[in-house]
């Protein structure tokens, strides 16, 4: 999973070439960490991530500072993924599943029902003592760790024709899905057929008819426009989903322990932020994407999660797996 693509290496020569390094970039007197994000501008990813920079700047008088780019600029997850792992990017937000691929303790985080919603995933997601030790556990291997997590809100299914009602509608239907083991049996479980295809793919994917139909939440659902190719959007509610950031190793080891801490802080109020921008933003991409022609409707949720529910013993299945289950359910419920 970690040989570099083509599109990472050119990313990293060009990276490279403008002065990046897994220690920042010297800007003035202090260092620029820059932060891969595939959302565009108006995600509330972004808005965190710019405040939370801001917020660092100044806790630190400037020593450290954060270059949020947008877009996938830097490339898909997994391409950063790579990126932060060779140091030629500081910090990227990265889907559960794709960390997955590299530990599948991970997966715990991508299973229907582990999170009731967004609150009780919240409450745990940045907390270390709850989750022991799965966000250092790629330091050895791959050279970053997780700092913490936001979420994703809950993910439903949006096809082209439609709605869906029942999982039985789902049958034969090329669904998109993230590049996850977890995530191709998801839908599999269901009937229909996985396409894994990376984010920033899935809006031509739907134009083109390469697939039928994709699950997300409701923001991504309108910032990336999809609702304009599949505007048929059923609340099946299946999980909700998290995002991580992860950070070089060399990267933090070169702050100061003061520095870090403000790190750790300025990080904690981005999710605190992140969480608040996150209904309101969930509300208005319902209304923006309701007067762009899409329909939601309420569908029997349940169903689906009965359906999928399966897929725990599946996938739930070593002792380290199972003590992250046991301590999310433990602190949550
Ligand atoms: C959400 C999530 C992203 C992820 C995307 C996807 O938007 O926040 O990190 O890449 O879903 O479905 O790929």
């Amino acid at each position: 999973r970690l040989a570099l693509t083509g599109i990472a290496t050119v990313a990293a020569l060009t990276l490279a070439a403008c002065g990046g390094s897994s220690e920042g970039s010297e800007s003035g007197d202090g260092k620029t960490m820059k932060l891969a994000l595939n959302q565009n501008e108006e995600h509330p990813s972004f808005i965190a991530l710019e405040a939370f920079g801001e917020e660092l700047s100044e806790a630190t008088d400037g020593r450290w500072d954060i270059e949020v780019h947008p877009n996938a600029t830097l490339g898909a997850q997994d391409e950063t993924i790579q990126l932060v792992s060779d140091g030629g990017v500081d910090l990227s937000i990265v889907s559960a599943p794709q960390l997955e691929n590299l530990n599948d303790d991970f997966v715990v985080f991508s299973l229907p029902t582990v999170f009731d919603s967004v609150e009780s995933q919240m409450s745990v997601i940045n907390d270390q003592e709850v989750l022991g030790d799965v966000y250092s556990s790629l330091e050895e291997s791959s050279n970053f760790s997780v700092i913490g997590g936001l979420t994703q809100g809950a993910r439903s299914f949006y096809v082209e024709d439609g709605p869906i009602e029942t999982p039985a509608d789902m049958a034969g239907k090329k669904i998109r899905v993230q590049e996850s083991p977890v995530f191709i049996a998801m839908i599999e479980a269901l009937g229909a057929s996985p396409t894994p295809m990376a984010y920033g793919e899935v809006y031509t994917g739907l134009q083109s008819g390469v697939i039928d139909g994709a699950e997300n939440n409701e923001v991504s659902y309108f910032t990336q426009k999809h609702f304009e190719v599949a505007p048929f959007w059923s609340y099946s509610n299946h999980l909700v989903g998290a995002d991580f950031l992860i950070a070089n190793t060399g990267t933090l080891d070169s702050m100061s322990e003061e520095d870090r801490a403000a790190f750790d802080e300025a990080w904690q109020n981005a999710a605190d932020n992140h969480t608040e921008l996150w209904s309101e933003a969930t509300e208005s991409a319902i209304a923006d994407a309701e007067a762009g022609g899409a329909t939601f409707s309420e569908v029997d949720a349940a169903s689906f999660t009965e359906a999928l529910s399966p897929l725990i013993d599946q996938f739930v299945t070593t002792d380290s797996q199972k003590a992250l289950l046991e301590a999310i359910k433990g602190a949550t419920e």
